[in-house]
C-alpha cells in the first residue's frame, strides 16, 4: 500500500534558483537562505520517497489567461523546466509517475473533485525552486513527481477550507493504491508576499509564524481562514500559502514538526520552510 510519510511547506522564491544555477549560493546574501534546507537535504536522503505530490502553482508559464484550472494534476511521464524569460533552468527534467497520478486522478474526480487533468506541460520555478531546495545539484531528481497545479494567481483562487479538504481526498487515493510507495505531500509558495503597489515587500513576520505554528498539532484553525486575511495580513500573492493546506490536509489529523526555517531577506518576500510527519492517533 502506498503510504504518505511526511509533508514539506516551502516558498518557491526564483532568485534562490538562479542563486543555485549560477553557482551563488554561498553568497552573503543567499547562504543562510540556503542553509535552513541542510537539514533537510540530509533528512531527505535517508527517507528516500518515491513519489513528490508537489503542490505548487503555475505563473503564466504552462497556463495563462486562455485557460485557469482551479486544481490540475498532471499525469504524464515527463515535464521540462520552463522558460521562464531566461532561457529553462539548467535542472534536469522532471519525471512523473502516470499510473499513480491516474489513479489519484480517478480517485479525486469519483471523490467529487472535480480535477483538470495534464499531460503535457512546462513546469516553472513554483516546481523546480522547491526541487533544487531539498535534493540541492543533481544530476537526476532522486524521485518521481506528480505535479498538482492549483489556480492562485488569478482571482477566484479555492479557498482554504476546500484545498483541506482536497489533501484529505488525496490522502484517501494514495491509501488506495496497491504498490508500496513512500510518497511525500509538498506544499508550496508563500510566506509574506507582497510583489508590487506601495505594499510591494510587506513581511508580517508574527503572523507567518502563527500560521507555521499551526500546521503542527491536531488543529485545523488553518483552513477556516478568509482570503481577505491574507491578502491584508501578508499580501496579494501572500495567497499561495492555501497551498500549504493541501499538503496539510493530507497528513491527516495530527501532526509533528521535524524541522523549520524563516528566513528574510531572501528576496522581498519572506522565505518559509517547514518539515511535518503525520502521527498516528490511537484507534
Ligand atoms: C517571488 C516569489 C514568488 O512566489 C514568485 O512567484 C515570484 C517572486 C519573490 O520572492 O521574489
Ligand atoms: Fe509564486
Amino acid at each position: 500500500m502506498a503510504r504518505i510519510t511526511a509533508g514539506i511547506g516551502c516558498s518557491h522564491i526564483p532568485v534562490l534558483g538562479f542563486a543555485h544555477d549560477h553557482k551563488r549560493t554561498q553568497e552573503p546574501i543567499f547562504a543562510p537562505a540556503f542553509a535552513g534546507f541542510d537539514w533537510t537535504r540530509e533528512w531527505e536522503k535517508a527517507e528516500k520517497p518515491d513519489v513528490v505530490i508537489l503542490v505548487y502553482n503555475d505563473h503564466a508559464s504552462a497556463f495563462d489567461m486562455k485557460i485557469i484550472p482551479t486544481f490540475a494534476i498532471g499525469c504524464g511521464e515527463r515535464y521540462a523546466p520552463a522558460d521562464e524569460g531566461f532561457g529553462p533552468r539548467p535542472v534536469p527534467e522532471v519525471i512523473g509517475h502516470p499510473v499513480l497520478a491516474w489513479h489519484i486522478a480517478q480517485s479525486l474526480v469519483l471523490d467529487e473533485f472535480d480535477m483538470t487533468i495534464i499531460n503535457e506541460m512546462t513546469v516553472d520555478h513554483g516546481l523546480t525552486v522547491p526541487m533544487t531546495m531539498m535534493f540541492g545539484d543533481v544530476d537526476a531528481w532522486p524521485v518521481k513527481v506528480i505535479p498538482l497545479a492549483v489556480n492562485v494567481v488569478t482571482y477566484p483562487p479555492p479557498s482554504g477550507n476546500r484545498c483541506w479538504a482536497l489533501g484529505e481526498a488525496i490522502a484517501r487515493a494514495v491509501e488506495s493504491f496497491p504498490e508500496d510507495l513512500n510518497v511525500q505531500v509538498w506544499g508550496t509558495g508563500g510566506m509574506s508576499h507582497q510583489l508590487q503597489g506601495p505594499r510591494a515587500g510587506l513581511i508580517n513576520r508574527e503572523w507567518d509564524t502563527a500560521f507555521l505554528d499551526r500546521l503542527s498539532g491536531d488543529s485545523d484553525a488553518l483552513r477556516h481562514i478568509p482570503h481577505i486575511e491574507y491578502l491584508r495580513e501578508t499580501g496579494s500573492e501572500g495567497i499561495e500559502m492555501v497551498m500549504w493546506l493541501i499538503m496539510r490536509g493530507a497528513l491527516g489529523q495530527a501532526t509533528r514538526e521535524l524541522h523549520r526555517h524563516y528566513h528574510v531577506p531572501a528576496s522581498n518576500t519572506a522565505l518559509g520552510h517547514i518539515v511535518l510527519e503525520p502521527v498516528e492517533q490511537a484507534a
